[in-house]
Formats: C-alpha cells, sequence, structure tokens
C-alpha cells in the first residue's frame, strides 16, 4: 500500500496564481519599438506558448549564463540582488522580456559583445519585465542585462494549490521553483527550456548559511555577515535552481569514484536522516549501473524541516527533502538527476518524462532490494489495489500520462504511476536487456538538453525496429481512460 500525495500540500485547490498582465507587457514593448526611428529588430516573445503556461519564458534570447548575487536578512525578510543575465540574441531584438514575480527592480543596463553597460528602459506589468535596451541587439549578439533589484520575495500559490517560490522557514527561507516559483527570487528566462550555467553568490547574517547547487567555491564572513558562492556548470533549468537559507550542518564527502557528496541537513533532522543520507552513494552507484554515468560534478541533498515545504524537489545535484527522506523518496529524486534534470522537458506537457521514471525508477530499487517487483506494482495498479484509498486507485486513470488535463494536475498519478505504466509496458514488449539499454541509451541522448513526448516515441522505436509499439502509445500514452487490458 502506498500513500498518497507525494506533495504533502494539502491546501485547498485554487485558480491559477499567474496574473494574466502579459499581454499589456508585449502590447508596451510594440509601441516602444514603433516610437524609436530606424528600427530593425522587433520585441521578443513574452512567452514560449508553454502549453499549460503560456507566458512562462520568453522568445528571441538563449541565456548562457546567469550570475546572482543577493543578500537575504530573514529577520526583515528582505532581500537585495543584482542578477547578470548572459544571453544570445536569436533574432534581431528591439526589446526583450525577462519573467519576474514582485520585488522592486531599480535599474536595467544591457551590454552587447565588447560593449560598455548601457542603460535600458524597461516596464513591468505582471511577470513580465520588458526591457529595450539602448541599441538593438542583432541576431546571434551576445550581450549581457544586469537587473537590480530588491523588496520580500513572494511565495506562490500553484495551480494545484501547493506552495513554491520563495517559502519562509522556521530558521530561514527556501526557494522552490517547480514549475513557476523561481521568477519570485530572480529575473530570467523561466522555462526549462532555456537551460544555463549558473554562479549564486548569496550574503545571509552570520550563524546562518545560504545552500545551493553545484558547488560551493567560497564562503567567507566579515562584518556579521557570511557570504557563499555556489558554481553550476552544466546547464540547469531554472526551476531546479535553489537556495536554502538557515542553520544547517554541512557535510562534504566523496564517493568512491571522486564525487563531491555536500549534504546539508538542519540539526532538528540530523539523527532521522543519518542513515539514509550515508546510503547516498550506493543509491548513486545502483542508478548510475541503471541509468549511466551521473551528468553532473558534485551530488548530495538539503534536508530541511518537515514542515518547511510540502514535498519533495529534484533541484539539480542537491535535491531537497522537508525532512528524513526515506530510500524510496531518495531513489526517486536522484533517479531525476538523470530523468528531468539532465534531460529536461521541452514544456511542462512532457512532465511524464520526470516523474514516470522517477517512480520507475523506485519500482526498480524494489524488485532488486527484496521489495515487490516492477511486475507486481504494475498489476495491482490495474487491479486497483495498490494505494491505501480506492479513489487514488481510480484516479491513476483521469488522464493520459502525455496530456495531464490542466496545469493543476501536473502532480497527479496519472503523470507519476501511469507514467511508470508506460516504461513497463515498453519492458514487456522488448524485454529486460532492451528496455535498459532504452532507459540509459535516451539519457545519453539527450544529456544536459531537452527533449519531448515525440522525441522519447521516437527512439524507443528506433532502439527496437521490430517491436510494434502501437498500443502502448495509443492505449497507455496517449489514451484516455483504463485500458482494457494490462
Ligand atoms: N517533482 C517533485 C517530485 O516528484 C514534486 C513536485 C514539486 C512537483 N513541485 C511540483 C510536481 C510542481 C509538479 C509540479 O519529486
Ligand atoms: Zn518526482
Amino acid at each position: 500500500m502506498v500513500s498518497w500525495p507525494r506533495r504533502i500540500a494539502d491546501v485547498p485547490r485554487s485558480p491559477s496564481a499567474l496574473p494574466a498582465a502579459a499581454p499589456f507587457a508585449l502590447a508596451i514593448a510594440l509601441v516602444l519599438t514603433a516610437c524609436s526611428g530606424g528600427v530593425q529588430g522587433r520585441p521578443g516573445a513574452s512567452g514560449v506558448r508553454d502549453p499549460y503556461f503560456p507566458k512562462l519564458g520568453n522568445g528571441g534570447y538563449d541565456v548562457t549564463h546567469y550570475g546572482l548575487t543577493f543578500a537575504y536578512d530573514p529577520g526583515t525578510k528582505h532581500l537585495t540582488g543584482t542578477a547578470e543575465i548572459t544571453a544570445r540574441a536569436t533574432q534581431d531584438l528591439s526589446a526583450f522580456n525577462l519573467d519576474l514575480l514582485g520585488l522592486d527592480v531599480s535599474a536595467v543596463t544591457v551590454a552587447a559583445t565588447g560593449g560598455d553597460a548601457e542603460n535600458a528602459r524597461w516596464n513591468r506589468a505582471g511577470h513580465e519585465l520588458t526591457v529595450r535596451p539602448h541599441d538593438d541587439l542583432d541576431k546571434g549578439d551576445t550581450f549581457r542585462t544586469t537587473v537590480r533589484y530588491s523588496g520580500t520575495p513572494e511565495t506562490l500559490t500553484d495551480p494545484d494549490g501547493s506552495e513554491e517560490g520563495w517559502l519562509r522557514t522556521a530558521d530561514g527561507a527556501l526557494a522552490l521553483g517547480e514549475p513557476t516559483g523561481s521568477m519570485t527570487w530572480f529575473p530570467g528566462n523561466h522555462h526549462p527550456s532555456d537551460k544555463a550555467s549558473y554562479d549564486i553568490k548569496v550574503t545571509v547574517p552570520e550563524g546562518l548559511r545560504a545552500v545551493s547547487g553545484g558547488e560551493l567555491t567560497d564562503e567567507t564572513t566579515l562584518n556579521g555577515r557570511t557570504t557563499a558562492t555556489w558554481h553550476t556548470a552544466e546547464p540547469m533549468a531554472s526551476y531546479l535552481a535553489t537556495v536554502a537559507i538557515g542553520r544547517y550542518d554541512i557535510t562534504r564527502s566523496t564517493t568512491e569514484n571522486g564525487l563531491p557528496v555536500i549534504v546539508a541537513v538542519d540539526p532538528t533532522q540530523a539523527d532521522a536522516s543519518r542513515e539514509v543520507l550515508a546510503s547516498l552513494p550506493e543509491v548513486l552507484e545502483w542508478e548510475e549501473a541503471h541509468f549511466g554515468p551521473y551528468p553532473f560534478s558534485s551530488t548530495g541533498a538539503i534536508v530541511d524541516r518537515e514542515g518547511d515545504a510540502g514535498y519533495a524537489l529534484e533541484t539539480q545535484n542537491r535535491p531537497v527533502f522537508p525532512g528524513a527522506p526515506d530510500t524510496g523518496f531518495l531513489v526517486h529524486e536522484l533517479a531525476h538527476q538523470w530523468y528531468g534534470d539532465s534531460v529536461t522537458p521541452k514544456t511542462w506537457r512532457d512532465m511524464w518524462l520526470n516523474e514516470g521514471f522517477a517512480t520507475y525508477a523506485e519500482w526498480l530499487w524494489q524488485e532488486e532490494h527484496d521489495g515487490d517487483t516492477a511486475d507486481e506494482i504494475f498489476n495491482s495498479l490495474y487491479k486497483g489495489d495498490y494505494f491505501d484509498d480506492p479513489q487514488l486507485d481510480e484516479a491513476v486513470w483521469a488522464f493520459p500520462p502525455a496530456k495531464p488535463s490542466g496545469a493543476a494536475h501536473l502532480s497527479d498519478s496519472p503523470v507519476y504511476e501511469r507514467g511508470a505504466m508506460v516504461l513497463h509496458k515498453i519492458r514487456q514488449t522488448v524485454g529486460d536487456d532492451t528496455f535498459h539499454d532504452i532507459i540509459q541509451g535516451w539519457a545519453t541522448a539527450h544529456r544536459h538538453g531537452n527533449a519531448d513526448t515525440a522525441d522519447f516515441t521516437a527512439y524507443v522505436e528506433k532502439s527496437a525496429p521490430d517491436a510494434d509499439f502501437g498500443a502502448v502509445w495509443q492505449d497507455w500514452l496517449y489514451g484516455e481512460g483504463k485500458p482494457a487490458k494490462p
């Protein structure tokens, strides 16, 4: 029996928290363009038309690096920051948008390659920050935008009622960004399709620590404040960026292969999490055997207190857990490092590629560690006696994994369990050896990139040219309702 939800948030469902003001930003950008003489560029789009969050992200450029520097004081709840965003123009640009929700912007500059930073005009509408550089940018130009901003970052309530964005915790704060929360603490191109490297430098009152993904390159205390600098070299989607501020015990070790393991634990969780965290290298090694080489340059975990967040999140290199995780959760969030963090969905519709794989990783772990086999779990789900609540058993069939029935349902069980069932159907079709080649080869083929469901089905078909996946795609992946046969 398994209990649900995975996301512990038990807040009532509410409509989308995103303001629908983006069209105004585009309109203003168009007016600005029309007013200036001799302009060749046009404004970048204010969204990338994600099927579930159309105004997330922006068109016309591709971010390569974020340099984020900010100070946060849990006492005043105030953040003061500077974001340096390096990007390449993918069209001639007279204006472009960043996503930023709340906070006050005080200055924006743009520097084109080799040029000086020049003040830019900017305006805001909802979560769209429209920037109009002094000079147009040419397609192919690399440019650096610097945004100075400050204020009290907000907590967002998702369409499904859970909380993300900037969460205040018992002793500090925790930034969680799936699917839209990263816009509450830094301006950026906040859609999973635009991945970049990061340097995150955070100053907090002495006695607290600031923990993030990647590797700690410097930590200095001066005049009662501690500044920690974290470097993420491999491409990261902004929803996987995190900062955790509070009292943490930070331990650093290495796996047998020399991979740095950085674990930050709230002292109240130390006893409960010691054993499971000690197993992290072993879990990672087991996952490498199944999924191929670990895709990042360090690993670890952040363990906060139970009430600090309503769910765990696969933040890159260093997943966040609200309270000590059990082994299943650790297996799940670490599996996301391959499926989600390295191979990232092109849009939020492809979320099952994250959750189906991470759930299947749990099944495989159980199968190989004296638990139920994946086949037993699959059969129990099909029969409807898997969960401890019959309604949950029914909910598995609410919609097809590849077509969630709305933004409020992205983390419902069709994305998780039925997504994992799709993978099991593939395994049944091709046999264990080819199945392993497929899941490993998929992670290799799209390492550090983005992929969607059509990429996946094409990859599977190419890997097993003699097999027929017609019914698997039609009934299990795209079909409404419960498939007639298991
Ligand atoms: N991805 C998380 C996990 O499975 C759960 C989660 C957190 C989530 N926030 C979300 C899922 C927002 C969908 C949308 O470990
Ligand atoms: Zn997950």
